[in-house]
C-alpha cells in the first residue's frame, strides 16, 4: 500500500538567506498516486522533495506521511537521485541487496534480489562489478535497489535527466509499471515536460521566487501512454503554457508581489482558477 501524503503549509527559509525559498506550500498526495514537481531551476524543487525524505526539516509547516510527522529518514520510503549513488567496488547484487542489509532482513535475501534483477533487466549482471555497467544500467540498479525494501514512497529527483532517449523511456515506463503493480506512492522532480506527462497522475508546476505551488494539471491517460497521442500532445501543450507562465516577466512579478499573488494577467494560461472538467488543469490558490 502507497504512502499518503499531506504538505501542511510550509515555509522554508535556509540559514543566512533573507528571503524564504519556499512558501505557503499545500499538496495531498494520495497513496499509490504519482506526482510530478516542475518547474525553474532554483524554485525549490529539490528543497522540497528532501523535506519529503525526511532529510531537511521546514522552518514552518510540515509533512505528514500517512498521518505522522516526517523528521527523518526511513526505510519506508526511499530517494533516488539523479547519479545513480552506487558503490563502485560491489557488484550489482551487493549494491541492490544493501537496503535489505542495513534492515537486517537477509532471509530470502538472493532469491528477492534475482527476482527484482530479472525485472529492471539486468538478471544476468548480478555478479558483475558496478563500474562495468552503461549509466543506464547503472541507474536500473538503483532503480532494483530502491524496490527491494518495498517502499511505500519513491522519491526521484531527476532520476532520468542524465541517459539517452531511449533508455529514458524505457525506465520511465518501467518506474510506472512497477509502481502501479506495487501501488507505490510516486513523487518525482523533472524539468521534461514529455516526461511530466508520461509519468504522472498529477504534474504540479511551481513558481520561483518564493517557491510556491502554481499550477496542477491531471493527466487522465491510461498506461503505457501513447506519447504520439493526440491527448498525450495536448497535455503536453497545455503543461508548456502552464510553464511559460511562471515564467514571463509578468508572472514573475506576481510572485513577489505579497498583496496580490493570485492576481494573474487577464487571458493568460495563470488566470484559470477553477477547475477544468476536460483538461483537469487548474491554477493553484496560493494561501
Ligand atoms: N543548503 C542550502 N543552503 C542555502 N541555500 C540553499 C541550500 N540548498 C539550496 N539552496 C537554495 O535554495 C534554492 C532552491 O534550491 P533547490 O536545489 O531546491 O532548487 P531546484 O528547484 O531543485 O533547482 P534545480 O532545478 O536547479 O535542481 C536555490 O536558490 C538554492 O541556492
Ligand atoms: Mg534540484
Amino acid at each position: 500500500m502507497g504512502a499518503a501524503i499531506s504538505i501542511d503549509y510550509i515555509t522554508h527559509h535556509y540559514p543566512k538567506q533573507k528571503d524564504p525559498t519556499l512558501k505557503d506550500i499545500e499538496l495531498t498526495v494520495r497513496p499509490g498516486e504519482t506526482i510530478a514537481l516542475i518547474g525553474q531551476s532554483g524554485c525549490g524543487k529539490s528543497t522540497l522533495l528532501h523535506m519529503l525524505a525526511g532529510l531537511l526539516i521546514p522552518s514552518e509547516g510540515a509533512v505528514r506521511i500517512n498521518g505522522h510527522q516526517v523528521i527523518k529518514p526511513s526505510p519506508r520510503w526511499n530517494m533516488m537521485f539523479q547519479k545513480p549513488s552506487l558503490y563502485p567496488w560491489m557488484t550489482v547484487r551487493r549494491n541492490t541487496s544493501l537496503g535489505l542489509i542495513f534492515q537486517g532482513r537477509r532471509d530470502g535475501m538472493n532469491k528477492r534480489v534475482d527476482a527484482l534483477l530479472e525485472t529492471v533487466g539486468l538478471a544476468d549482471k548480478a555478479e558483475v562489478n558496478v563500474q562495468s555497467l552503461s549509466g543506464g544500467q547503472q541507474q536500473r540498479v538503483a532503480l532494483a535497489r530502491s524496490l527491494a525494501t518495498d517502499p511505500e514512497l519513491l522519491l526521484l529527483d531527476e532520476p532520468f535527466s542524465a541517459l539517452d532517449a531511449f533508455t529514458k523511456v524505457e525506465l520511465q515506463e518501467e518506474v510506472s509499471r512497477l509502481s502501479q503493480e506495487r501501488g507505490i506512492t510516486v513523487v518525482f522532480v523533472t524539468h521534461d515536460i514529455e516526461e511530466a506527462i508520461a509519468m504522472a497522475d498529477r504534474v504540479v508546476v511551481m513558481g520561483s521566487n518564493p517557491g510556491t505551488l502554481k499550477h496542477e494539471l491531471t493527466v487522465e491517460l491510461p498506461h503505457p501512454r501513447d506519447r504520439a497521442g493526440a491527448r498525450f500532445n495536448e497535455l503536453k501543450a497545455e503543461l508548456m503554457e502552464f510553464f511559460g507562465a511562471t515564467r514571463h516577466p509578468a508572472a514573475r512579478r506576481e510572485d513577489t508581489d505579497a498583496t496580490a499573488p493570485d492576481a494573474p494577467e487577464e487571458g493568460s494560461a495563470a488566470a484559470e482558477s477553477e477547475p477544468d472538467s476536460e483538461s483537469g488543469r487548474r491554477a493553484i490558490r496560493a494561501a
